[in-house]
């Protein structure tokens, strides 16, 4: 008898899946589209990771990473029970969608951010709920606050913009949202932000963080949760039991414990970030303001007074061997280039190339 072919259930049918951003084979490429960082981990975290690959390995890891969220708490403040661990911090925004957004529930967030939120949210059948950025991108709180609302998830620094909220709206957007506040600080190492302390204050606030940004280990995949223990008791119900594999463990906990490393790359890449942000005025873009590690640039203004589509600069790098990002699908970033913090070295070839493209060589 033929075989039907297997039928999803209808929302998963009607949904596209998440493009996640290009990483390409060749290794050649300079790599300045998902916001990677330029330098690599301590030296600490290989060593540890290869004395970690043992015979060990066929022991299941230890289900509530106990070293790294002790670590954590002495880092950031707030005791074990405030944190839980995710393969990647997307996996605690999933977590967090399924334990309080079910279908036709609202989710609110600004728009345009981290497209994820938009996956995350079909995939719980809920209600999605965005809120446009002003002209100038920035995010208004009181357009953010619904009585509805089940969750607001607020990416600050923001991508693919770079820009901060400060601690005191996000404060004010605590104290006035309804539901569950996530504030997700992938970036926020290259901020002077961060709102742990605000989640300290209040219950209802979750505060997410990753290790593939500052810390240089997206390869890892180790994200955290800070909230009140009863929101983290909760989802750790939701999260996979073994989700963190013991090599990701010891990775996260040897770069932990050489946080001055990751201290020292942030500081070069927001001084790269400053470079590039006025070299790249100076040639005419337009460059939003970023506390993040990349940049959201618009193309120069053409002779005709009007900005053009960014497609074809961000084929002509891509051709000479730079990767930056290119939102195509989003009439509001259609002109305008996201262009990761490389090294020193890398964003001086960039602009070099930059030059060339435009003088036509
Ligand atoms: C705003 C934002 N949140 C979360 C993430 C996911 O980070 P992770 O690597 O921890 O899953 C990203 C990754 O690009 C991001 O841009």
């Amino acid at each position: 008898m033929p075989q039907k072919a297997p039928k999803f259930l209808d929302h998963i049918e009607r949904m596209a899946g998440y493009i996640p951003g290009e990483q390409p084979r060749q290794a050649d490429i300079v790599k300045l589209n998902t916001n990677e960082n330029p330098y690599p981990p301590p030296p600490s975290v290989l060593e540890r990771v290869r004395e970690a690959a043992t015979q060990d390995l066929r022991k299941y890891p230890d289900a509530a990473a106990s070293g790294v969220r002790e670590r954590l708490s002495r880092l950031l403040g707030g005791s074990p029970d405030n944190f839980v661990i995710g393969n990647g911090s997307d996996e605690l925004l999933n977590v967090i969608l399924r334990c309080f957004a079910g279908p036709g529930d609202l989710v609110t967030f600004p728009w345009p951010t981290y497209p994820y939120y938009d996956k995350l949210i079909d995939l719980q059948q809920a209600k999605p709920h965005p809120v446009p950025l002003d002209d100038d991108f920035q995010v208004a709180i009181d357009d953010l606050v619904h009585p509805e609302s089940r969750i607001t998830l607020l990416a600050n620094p923001n991508s693919p913009t770079g820009i901060g909220l400060s601690r005191e709206s996000i404060d004010e957007l605590a104290s006035r949202c309804s539901g569950i506040l996530v504030v997700d600080e992938a970036y926020v190492d290259f901020s002077a932000g961060g709102a742990i302390e605000i989640a300290q204050k209040h219950p209802h606030v979750i505060v997410t963080r990753t290790l593939s940004k500052s810390f240089s280990l997206a390869g890892v995949r180790v994200g955290f949760a800070y909230a009140h223990p009863t929101l983290i008791a909760g989802l750790w119900k939701v999260k996979e039991h073994y989700n963190v594999s013991s090599l990701s463990q010891v990775a996260a906990e040897a770069a932990l414990d050489d946080i001055d490393v990751m201290r020292v790359n942030a500081e070069r890449i927001i001084a790269t970030r400053m470079r590039l942000s006025n070299e790249l005025r100076t040639r005419g873009f337009f460059v939003w303001s970023s506390e993040a590690n990349f940049v959201l640039a618009r193309i120069p203004v053409g002779d005709a007074g009007h900005v053009g589509d960014a497609q074809p600069l961000f084929e002509a790098l891509k051709e000479r061997g730079y990767l930056v990002r290119h939102y195509g699908q989003q009439p509001r970033l259609s002109d305008c280039l996201r262009i990761s913090i490389g090294s020193d070295e890398q964003i001086d070839g960039l602009l070099d190339t930059l030059d060339h493209v435009v003088e036509g060589d």
